[in-house]
């Protein structure tokens, strides 16, 4: 009987050869736009101590209380994959003193998380991110800094139909006063909210402001508003950090219930949304988050950041890719060629020229078959004839011509063709 094969676990996706050269494309983008903007990579573990989501993105949040991978390991440690990467990243940086050896860090960083959520398109239960957290400055020009760097990736993608959400929600005093003002609002209103938005009036009146209700947001309106409550610095701020982005020519739409599902923002929160997807619509969110590094046990020190999902953006990437294309292919016919091909193969590959040469002992025929299906650029011949002669015949497969030079000169002859 035979058995069924093992299946990968639902929500997460294989990146199969012909795909992962859209991602090394994406990767390497992403890598040069920070370095430019003098972003260092920060890597962490993939697992944390479930208690670090639980002090920063919030036991109420949808993802600490719906979607993390949680388990209690052999030990009786309480540990989470991780679903998100402020948190870890913070850890790091008061965990290794980051802020003690410089006044501003600049982190950037490409990884793969877990979430436990419905799967659909653009929604799966592992995912990629890239994204930055900065830490040390609490002033606008950061704010701008971080914001205009995530817009530089995607116009270097050329992403099209994309708008940047932009909001503030305050500072604590702030949300404060909006939550008690926003309870008092809604309470003649409470047996008419929906389910989640009571749980929300409850334990976070602030998310009540993400409701997907077309009734819930025509109350909203008339209700009070977030920049109602603004205090005189975290107004300056805003209007700061909306010149700025301004002057630089970075377009915004003002979103007055952008509050975003993680606990730990403040002041300037962010989305950037695109036209293309379809109900997961966010490419990319971020913020301010000036109390998280107290509220983890470091000094008080102010942060803020973004992260992109990386499926999303080739989703909505439509532009193709050039596959790779190998350069050379290496023929030997008969027992004698073999070793010989080996070691052309060797040498030039030692010289960064991508090379090729037939694994299946196949026939002349088929290996120019597989040198045309690799995309190489000229193929090497080594028969009964050039053995004798001491010389490789040298084919190029885009017009055919062919030449024969001595074994001994492969390696600066090919170096002398154009191979790109
Ligand atoms: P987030 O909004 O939860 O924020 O996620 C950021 C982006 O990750 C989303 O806009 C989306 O593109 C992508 N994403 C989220 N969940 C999934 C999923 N299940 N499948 C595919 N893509 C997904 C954060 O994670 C914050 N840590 C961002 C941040 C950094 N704020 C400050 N610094």
């Amino acid at each position: 009987m035979s058995k069924e094969p093992i299946r990968s676990i639902k929500g997460t996706q294989d990146i199969l050869p012909d795909q992962s050269s859209r991602w090394q494309t994406l990767e390497s983008t992403i890598r040069n736009t920070m370095h430019t903007y003098d972003y260092f990579e920060i890597r962490t573990p993939a697992f944390e101590n479930t208690s670090l989501f639980l002090h920063s993105v919030g036991e109420e949040s949808d993802i600490v209380s719906k979607e993390m991978y949680t388990w209690i390991d052999q030990g009786g440690e309480n540990l989470t994959l991780k679903p998100e990467l402020t948190a870890p990243v913070t850890r790091a940086f008061i965990q290794n003193n980051l802020g003690g050896l410089n006044p501003i860090n600049k982190l950037y960083y490409i990884d793969s998380l877990f979430r436990r959520e419905r799967p659909q398109k653009g929604r799966y239960r592992q995912f990629h991110q890239f994204g930055v957290e900065v830490f040390g400055s609490e002033f606008p020009e950061i704010d701008v800094e971080v914001i205009s760097l995530a817009m530089s990736i995607f116009n270097t993608l050329e992403l099209e139909g994309l708008t940047l959400e932009l909001n503030s929600i305050g500072s604590e005093d702030c949300r404060n006063n909006f939550r008690t003002a926003i309870k008092e609002y809604l309470k003649p209103n409470f047996d008419k909210l929906s389910e989640t938005s009571q749980k929300r009036f409850k334990r976070n009146p602030l998310r009540i402001l993400d409701t997907k209700s077309l009734e819930e947001k025509t109350l909203l309106k008339d209700g009070p508003q977030i920049s109602d409550y603004w205090t005189s610095d975290d107004k300056d701020h805003f209007n700061e950090v909306c010149e700025l982005l301004d002057k630089i020519n970075i377009k915004f739409e003002l979103s007055p219930n952008l509050v975003r599902g993680l606990d730990y923002y403040t002041r300037t929160t962010f989305e950037v949304t695109s036209n293309l997807l379809g109900a997961q619509n966010a490419i990319c969110g971020g913020g301010r988050y000036d109390g998280l590094v107290e509220q983890l046990g470091g000094k008080p020190t102010p942060g803020i950041g973004f992260a992109a999902g990386m499926e999303r953006l080739l989703l909505v990437n439509q532009k193709s890719d050039e596959t790779i294309k190998s350069q050379i292919y290496v023929i030997g016919l008969g027992d004698s060629a073999r070793s010989l091909i080996i070691n052309i193969a060797l040498e030039l590959r030692q010289n960064n020229i991508r090379t090729s040469f037939d694994l299946l002992r196949r026939s002349i025929k088929s290996q120019m078959r597989d040198a045309n299906k690799l995309g190489a650029k000229y193929v090497i011949i080594i028969g009964e004839e050039e053995l004798t002669k001491n010389i490789a015949t040298i084919k190029n497969l885009s017009n055919g011509d062919q030449e024969q030079i001595p074994l001994d000169s492969i390696l600066s002859h090919i170096k002398s063709l154009p191979l790109k």
